[in-house]
């Protein structure tokens, strides 16, 4: 969107919230909305309930009697019927889809229509975001508020039927009132399915009584690594898990909200817990330990063991029995077959199977297909269905397996290119255990990664010129994941969540015409409300400043827009000191031609937030023209090349946009020097052994003044590195004669082969550059 249009929708926007004295901020926003002038009051307003809605209907208009009562401190009484002249009146409406619901506020009376307990509890929602925030408070509000409601006709239903959300309980447990707490933020999101991951390599949390040694020994480790320093443990006992009393509790807190939930038994790898318990199931037979470290184990549960299926199936029994859901989540992740391979069982029973390598996939996968399959087989023999995550893609996809796709979106395309079910969490856009700012030291120790609201918010879930409509239609929804292993408390799991599930949230429910930034943005702050009212731990960098940098070639300068949410005027400097309202008032693209440090801030009255900051390096090449010579793997292409010249030395976070990854190829790139007087050129790279990503092995320079013909100038031989060398951030340096030359071109070796020591040993390795500095 241009400037002008995001003028003119604010306009508009600003026009269709003249006719109430409050503004209509919702969020997920609604279908259709009709402003319309006058108000409603609330306070002490008479409920009407049709009997013909059913009784979970019928519960939830209670409860919002009794809260509106309890908040406005005047009685709100429910009475039953099929009409009203005043209050609140709900209605059966048939023609009402699944999760609809229509809300008309007039200024006496106040009527939703729908036909299922979702489409109330969706209109309540939608309610009590146009109510004052106290609604949303426990107990009387303290001061004398309007209890007002802006009068509005609204239409509307999800566009998504499957609005999840994921929540992983074995890194670190959170007991069943804490999980009820994120019931109670998903259903202020209108979502509808809580994806509970109940078992782990770091815990089991499920009480299954044929089964006791998984809570007794599976749900206790007794270390766990200590931040993200492998090898150093806390020796400290961390443990928990849920009778199933308190998972039927859960389930019926969830339904009563509207939530169905779908648990995961991760299968067969992600089992490290329940073979602690019953060591017998895996490939060795142990001994093993619940894992006290994050990662990927290498043990599994034993496929060529009956007895792991007559385990699989009892386990089962006892989660059907629990769990009400049509769908069980069987995971089917990070299953490595290295015990397979060597395990004469599983081995008999690929032989016996007559499993073969077939160039795509080996034997073992299809040994993993056969788990899969044979334990969706069983479910279906009970009316339940599976959903897995998209390595169930690998060897032989089962028949009736609806896929999550979480290592980007291109599993689940394939999977809707099939025909077949899919969910979309993809980990570019709705991974919450990821960061959210990009000032890493200041934030809570996260996984890694970059996701910030408005990264949540762009992800397009109708892949139009890659799918067909027909194909679109398998995709069932969207759900974000979070995965818990540097989060160890409640409270940071609200701050992962908020404000990124508001966000999801629109991405699930909003039709495509109704989603824009801006309105999201500006209605931000009355949900963020809603959150202090409620209690919630939220990020608040969306009330600070944020900035899209932009390559000026023509000016030879980077361009910093800076923005916030709503219209704080932002202040800033360029000396590194702390801006304050005496600083600089921004107005226009911040310049920037050297060397600096931009520091900016938004001025609010009552919210503090960390000031923007980012460091530029003087460099001779800043925002000059610039061309790949060669191409960096597609997926990590980011903003390069122009990137590789914008001053910004980045983190060590090679997904955050900053990075581009070659692969294979060298990274050549030409510079249009433009007459610029230098001699040296420094690459920043990153090394993060653990992700094949090494330094390059050469670094070379070469100039020309015509652009075609080159010669050397300078080379830089880079040692291997070897297992013991540290990681991070590492720059090389190339110098030669000083030389005005117009053309520089910069060529870095890849490492072909990476070496012995290296659990990926004979691959290829990666190369990521965050800029290239010429001096
Ligand atoms: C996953 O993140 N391992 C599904
Ligand atoms: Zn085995």
């Amino acid at each position: 969107m241009n400037r002008l249009t995001i003028l003119l929708s604010c306009c508009l926007f600003l026009a269709s919230c003249a006719g109430g004295s409050r503004t209509y901020d919702l969020i997920p926003y609604p279908n259709s909305l009709e402003p319309r002038s006058g108000e409603f009051n609330a306070a002490g307003a008479p409920f009407t309930c049709d009997p013909q809605l059913d009784e979970a209907a019928r519960n939830a208009v209670g409860r919002f009697a009794a809260r509106l009562t309890a908040t406005s401190g005047q009685p709100s009484e429910v009475s039953e019927g099929a009409s009203a002249r005043e209050g609140f009146l709900f209605v059966y409406d048939s023609l009402q889809p699944a999760e609809g619901y229509g809300l008309d506020v007039a200024r006496h009376l106040v009527t939703v229509r729908a036909s299922s307990q979702r489409g109330v509890l969706y209109a309540i929602q939608t309610m009590k975001q146009l109510l004052p925030v106290a609604i949303y408070g426990e107990g009387p509000a303290a001061e004398t508020i309007a209890w007002t409601m802006p009068c509005v006709r609204i239409e509307d239903a999800p566009r998504f039927a499957y609005r999840g959300q994921h929540l992983d309980v074995s890194r670190h447990f959170f007991t069943a009132d804490e999980v009820k707490r994120v019931i109670d933020i998903m259903a202020l999101h209108k979502l509808n399915t809580l994806h509970w991951h109940l078992t782990d390599d770091q815990g089991w949390r499920l009480e299954i009584k044929r089964y006791p040694r998984l809570t007794e020994v599976g749900s206790v480790r007794h270390k766990t690594m200590v931040g993200k320093e492998w090898g150093t443990y806390d020796n400290t006992s961390h443990g928990g898990y849920y009778t199933q009393d308190e998972v039927r509790d859960v389930v019926s807190y969830a339904a009563g909200n509207g939530i169905t939930v779908i648990p995961e038994i991760d299968l067969p790898g992600h089992m490290l817990a329940a073979l602690a318990a019953y060591p017998e199931l895996g490939c060795t037979g142990g001994p093993y330990e619940v894992w006290g470290r994050w990662g990927v184990a290498d043990d599994v549960l034993c496929a060529g063991n009956d007895k792991t299926f007559e385990f699989l199936e009892g386990v089962l029994e006892e989660v059907m029995e629990l769990f009400p859901s049509e769908y069980i989540h069987i995971g089917g992740d990070e299953c490595p077959k290295v015990r397979w391979e060597k395990c004469p069982r599983c081995q008999a029973r690929i032989r016996a199977l007559g499993l073969k390598d077939d160039g795509e996939f080996n034997a073992e996968h299809y040994l993993q297909s056969y788990v899969m399959t044979r334990v969706e087989q069983f479910l279906a023999d009970h009316g339940r269905r599976i959903i897995g995550w998209d390595e169930i893609l690998e060897g032989e996809l089962s028949p009736g397996a609806t896929v999550m796709s979480w290592r980007g979106s291109e599993g689940g395309i394939k999977a809707a290119k099939m025909g077949r079910d899919v969910i979309m969490t993809p980990n570019s856009h709705f991974y919450f255990d990821y960061y959210q700012s990009r000032d890493v030291e200041n934030e809570p120790l996260a996984i890694g990664g970059y996701i910030p609201v408005e990264r949540v918010y762009e992800f397009d879930p109708s892949f139009e010129g890659q799918l067909t409509p027909e194909e679109a239609s398998h995709i069932l929804g969207v759900q974000a994941n979070l995965w818990t292993e540097y989060i160890p408390t409640l409270s940071q799991v609200e701050y992962m969540l908020l404000p990124r599930e508001a966000a999801l949230a629109e991405v699930q429910w909003c039709q495509p015409d109704n989603r824009s930034w801006e309105r999201f943005l500006g209605s931000l702050s009355h949900l963020t409300d809603i959150y202090r009212a409620r209690g919630y731990n939220f990020a608040k960098n969306v009330f600070g400043v944020s900035a899209t940098t932009e390559n000026n070639t023509e000016k030879g300068c980077v361009e910093v827009t800076l923005f916030t949410q709503g219209d704080a005027p932002i202040y800033y400097t360029l000396n590194g000191s702390e801006p304050t309202t005496g600083s600089m008032r921004y107005t226009a693209p911040v310049e920037i031609r050297t060397g600096c440090t931009l520091k900016a801030i938004a001025a609010r009255e009552n919210i503090e937030v960390r000031p923007y900051s980012r460091t530029f390096t003087a460099n001779k090449a800043l925002a000059h023209p610039i061309v790949l010579n060669t191409q960096p793997r597609e997926k990590y292409v980011y903003g390069a090349p122009e990137t590789l010249v914008d001053g910004f030395e980045s983190d060590f976070t090679y997904s955050n946009g900053d990075w581009a990854g070659w692969f294979g190829d060298p990274m050549v790139v030409t510079i249009d020097m433009r007459g610029a007087s230098y001699g040296s050129v420094r690459l920043g790279t990153l090394v993060q052994k653990g992700e094949d990503i090494f330094p390059p092995l050469s670094l070379k320079a070469y100039v020309s003044e015509d652009g075609e013909n080159f010669t050397e100038a300078g080379s830089l031989d880079i040692p291997m590195e070897t297992a013991a060398d540290p990681e991070g951030l590492k720059s090389y340096t190339v110098t030669f004669p000083e030389t005005s030359a117009r053309y520089l071109r910069v060529e870095a070796q890849t490492v072909p082969e990476i070496p012995a020591w290296h659990g990926a040993h004979g691959k290829k390795g990666y190369l990521f550059v965050d800029e290239i500095v010429v001096e």
